[in-house]
């Protein structure tokens, strides 16, 4: 195991009608002036806004509003928020939606006390300091509501990179279950693909020795194939919706990541065809993933075999571990296309004219070398076989 520092200083809030204490927690954590962030309505037509309002006047917090951030959040309303809050001299952004909306009020939350351009934080250079941010989720996915993380697409080039910083870690985050209940199935099953992806992505490490990480993945993993079909099946079922929700959390929060490398190419693939094609980031990882594993897979047969034995209960073949490893990704794949998520470029909206473009943006966009490095290090033509596995 390596060495690591574990910092996660969020309040989670969990349970039913836990949005009721927005008010006194923005208080409690020193918030004076609130920009109250929102997504395409959702959390209006559910009437979560309303609540969360009251819970704030009812603590005599006083706030603003702007609504409108898109799923793969874009840097226009970036600005338009940083410039609302210098306006208004907010102090404190309250979140309330899913990934999308907690990222964008984390670029809001930076840019607003940063001299530069917010997008400087996405080109590399580290969150020092931010607005206090707070969360009232509406879908366990992105699990952005405990992470160090933010993810944006930048209009011109449509560029999506992320910009991290413990100064953007959420001070709060309310988890209600219930309020995961309105998702449509595509969604839930787009977060549930993501919440796996997370654990994967961790589980896909050239560290050795580190079984406790392994276990509490191997663990939430388990959930996650328990739960997801129940949540599909009967989306009011409040328990199965539970603990999706807190093992979103604990799958991105970075306690099964310490002490260990992590992959990650995955994420990087896909957030290609989410930029492109403005598909739901899980969607777009349900289509990546299978292939990259299947790329990859001859790194460390050993690892594939391992959770595709702990997670899918298949047979170890001694002689032949990769068969193993094989019958474990395509388990996974069966899993996900079972819950309602897409198995090919085809049913994402992908063309496959788009891959010299992707592998551009992909290895060279930004800066990059041409090259991308995770659990094995990629070049732009082990990229572009990647991405035609995948059509
Ligand atoms: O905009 P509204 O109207 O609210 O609708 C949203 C949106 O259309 C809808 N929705 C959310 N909660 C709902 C609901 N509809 C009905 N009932 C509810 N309770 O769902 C749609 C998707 O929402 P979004 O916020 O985009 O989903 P998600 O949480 O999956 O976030 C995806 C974004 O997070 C990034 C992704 O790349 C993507 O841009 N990620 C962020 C990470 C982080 N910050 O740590 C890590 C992730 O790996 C990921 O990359
Ligand atoms: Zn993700």
């Amino acid at each position: 195991m390596n060495n690591f520092q574990f910092y996660s200083p969020t309040c989670f809030v969990f349970g039913k009608d836990t949005e009721s204490q927005a008010g006194e927690l923005v208080k409690r954590f020193g918030g004076t002036k609130v920009l109250i962030h929102f997504g395409g309505g959702s959390v209006v037509r559910s009437g979560l806004l309303d609540r969360v309002k009251k819970s704030l006047d009812s603590e005599g917090v006083a706030y603003v509003e702007l609504g409108g951030v898109k799923p793969n959040p874009r840097s226009g309303l970036v600005y338009e928020g940083i410039d609302l809050c210098k306006k208004e001299n907010v102090d404190f952004i309250l979140a309330v939606g899913g990934g999308s909306v907690i990222d964008s009020s984390k670029a809001i939350a930076a840019g607003t006390v940063y001299d530069g351009d917010f997008w400087d934080f996405y080109q590399g250079k580290r969150i020092e300091k931010a607005l206090s941010v707070g969360t009232v989720l509406t879908i366990a996915a992105a699990g952005s509501e405990g992470s160090p993380d933010s993810v944006i697409t930048k209009e011109e080039g449509m560029f999506k990179r992320g910009a991290s910083g413990d100064a953007i870690r959420p001070k709060f985050s309310i988890l209600n279950p219930a309020l995961t209940q309105t998702l449509p199935p595509y969604q839930s099953a787009a977060g549930i693909t993501d919440i796996m992806a997370h654990l994967y992505e961790r589980y896909l490490t050239n560290t050795k020795e580190v079984e406790v990480t392994d276990r509490l993945i191997e663990a939430l993993l388990l959930t996650m194939v328990h739960e997801g079909p129940r949540v599909i099946a009967d989306p009011n079922n409040y328990e199965a919706r539970a603990n999706i929700m807190w093992a979103g959390t604990l799958a991105h929060n970075n306690m099964c990541g310490v002490g260990r490398s992590q992959d990650w190419l995955s994420h990087s693939i896909e957030h290609e065809l989410s930029a492109l094609y403005d598909c739901a980031h899980g969607a777009g990882l349900a289509v990546t993933m299978p292939a990259v594993f299947k790329y990859e897979m001859s790194h460390n047969v050993m690892r594939f075999a391992q959770v595709a034995v702990r997670v899918w209960g298949c047979q170890m073949d001694f002689e032949h571990p990769e068969v193993t490893a094989l019958a474990g990704i395509n388990a996974l794949q069966k899993f996900l296309i079972s819950i309602g998520m897409p198995s090919n470029f085809a049913e994402l909206g992908a063309k496959e004219e788009d891959i010299p473009k992707l592998v551009n943006v992909l290895c060279r966009g930004d800066g990059r070398d041409g090259t991308i490095e995770g659990f094995i290090k990629l070049n732009e033509e082990d990229c572009t076989k990647i991405y035609k596995m995948m059509v």
